[in-house]
C-alpha cells in the first residue's frame, strides 16, 4: 500500500484526478469503478475541467458505481444515479450504455445484484477503482461486521452511516435503510484501487488501515491484502 499525504482537500482531488487520467490515456477503453459522496467531489469538478480543455476523452471508458440506496428511483435527487448525473455524465462524454450503478428500485434484487457482478466481470474487470471511506471504516457499504459479502449484496445501513448521510437528506428519517453495494471481492478483484481520505473524522479508520491489521470490524483494513492501492490522504486525515 503506498500512501501520500496531500496538503488538502484541493490536492487530494486533483492528485486522483491525474492518477484517473493516466489510466484512461493508458487504456482509452478501461472500466473505471465510482464512488459517491462528498470526498470525490472535487476529483470529478476536476475530471470534467480536464475534459472541457480536450485533455481527456471518455468515449471508450466504461465505469461501474459501487453502491446505491434501495429502495430508490433514479430520478430521486438523493440517488446515487442523480449524483453521478450531476457531477460527472453530464459533464464528460461518457456514453450512457457504458454507465453503470446498481439499480436501486430493482424488483428482483438477487437477480440485480448477481447481474451487476457479471457485467463487471464480462467488462474484463474494473482497471481502477475509486473509494471513499465511512468514519467507521466502511468501503462501499460494506458496514463493520462478524463476516463479511463477497460478491454484490443488498445491505442495511448502520446508525452510524445512516447519522453521517443524513446531511444530504431533509432529516434522518428520509435517509433509506437499506443499500445495494458491491461486496469486499468485487473490490479486491479491482486491478488498481485509489482510497481517498479526508477530514479529521475520518483519521481513526485511517489509523486503523496502517496498522496493517485486518479485522472486518474495520472493513478498510481489508485493503492491506491488494497488491496495488495508493491512498491518498489529506493531513486533516493523517494528524487528526
Ligand atoms: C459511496 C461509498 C461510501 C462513501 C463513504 C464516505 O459510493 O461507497 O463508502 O465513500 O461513505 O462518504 P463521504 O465521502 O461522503 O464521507
Amino acid at each position: 500500500m503506498r500512501v501520500i499525504t496531500c496538503k488538502n482537500y484541493e490536492e487530494m482531488s486533483k492528485t486522483a484526478a491525474r492518477l484517473v487520467a493516466g489510466q484512461v490515456s493508458l487504456k482509452p477503453n478501461c472500466v473505471l469503478g465510482l464512488a459517491t459522496g462528498s470526498t470525490p467531489e472535487g476529483m470529478y469538478v476536476e475530471l470534467a475541467r480536464m475534459y472541457q480543455n480536450g485533455e481527456l476523452d471518455f468515449s471508450n471508458v466504461s465505469t461501474f458505481n459501487l453502491d446505491e440506496y434501495c429502495p430508490i428511483d433514479k430520478e430521486n435527487d438523493q440517488s446515487y444515479y442523480y449524483f453521478m448525473n450531476k457531477h460527472l455524465y453530464s459533464k464528460v462524454n461518457l456514453k450512457p450504455e457504458n454507465l453503470h450503478i446498481p439499480n436501486g428500485s430493482a424488483k428482483d434484487i438477487e437477480t440485480e445484484c448477481a447481474n451487476y457482478d457479471k457485467m463487471i466481470d464480462s467488462a474484463g474487470g474494473i482497471d481502477l477503482q475509486i473509494l471513499g471511506i465511512g468514519s467507521n471504516g466502511h468501503i462501499a457499504f460494506n458496514e463493520p461486521e462478524d463476516e463479511l459479502t463477497a460478491g454484490t449484496h443488498r445491505v442495511e445501513l448502520t446508525e452510524d452511516t445512516i447519522k453521517a448521510n443524513s446531511r444530504f437528506f431533509a432529516s434522518e428519517s428520509d435517509v433509506p435503510r437499506h443499500a445495494l453495494t458491491s461486496g469486499m471481492a468485487t473490490i479486491m478483484k479491482s486491478k488498481k484501487i485509489i482510497l481517498m481520505i479526508s477530514g479529521k473524522n475520518k483519521s481513526e479508520p485511517l489509523k486503523k488501515l496502517l496498522t496493517g491489521k485486518i479485522t472486518t470490524s474495520c472493513p478498510a483494513t481489508m485493503l492491506n491484502m491488494h497488491a496495488d492501492v495508493i491512498v491518498l490522504a489529506d493531513e486533516d486525515a493523517m494528524n487528526g
